[in-house]
């Protein structure tokens, strides 16, 4: 099997390795670099739990080639995964409120909603429920726990308000 060798930066880190050229990120991540916070859900970009940050913007992993998220001449794109949330080691708010909330029942999409929340919070710091309710609309939760996901996501963006 013919296979290229691709730079990939992730979470702050660069990362060399041989893919197949029709290997999705996904399956990179989390079989060659052992990253499974970022979960297949459905492999037809319907349900969000495969999402990632690349520059910034969420992507869903189980629809984009590791090639085309690679580094290309002077582009490196950065990929954030749930991985990367966390700052420095010290849970990110949503982390937090997430525990304290029962933001998670099986977990199973939670890393998708927080790659999700925290792109909405990048470039809106103070969104309204509408904002909210539209930026996660392509994240779904089977176990159905919205109630409680909801609080734990209006509690980090109060957290997040009042960082100093
Ligand atoms: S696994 Fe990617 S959107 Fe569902
Ligand atoms: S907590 Fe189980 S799928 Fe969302």
């Amino acid at each position: 099997m013919h296979k290229e060798l691709i730079e990939l930066r992730v979470n702050g880190r660069r990362h060399e390795l041989a893919v197949d050229p029709s290997e999705l990120l996904l399956d990179v991540l989390r079989r060659d670099l052992q990253l499974t916070g970022s979960k297949r859900g459905c492999d037809d970009s319907s349900c969000g739990a495969c999402t990632v940050l690349v520059d910034g913007v969420t992507t869903l992993s189980c629809t984009m080639l590791a090639l085309s998220a690679a580094t290309n001449g002077p582009v490196t794109p950065e990929i954030t995964t749930v991985e990367g949330v966390a700052d420095h080691g010290a849970l990110a708010a949503i982390q937090k409120a997430y525990g304290d909330w029962g933001g998670a029942q099986c977990g199973y999409c939670t890393p998708g909603f927080m790659i999700t929340v925290k792109a909405l919070l990048a470039r809106n710091p103070d969104p309204s429920e509408e904002d909210i309710r539209h930026a996660l609309s392509g994240n779904l939760c089977r176990c159905t726990g919205y109630n409680q996901m909801y609080q734990a996501i209006r509690a980090a963006i109060a957290a997040e308000r009042q960082a100093p």
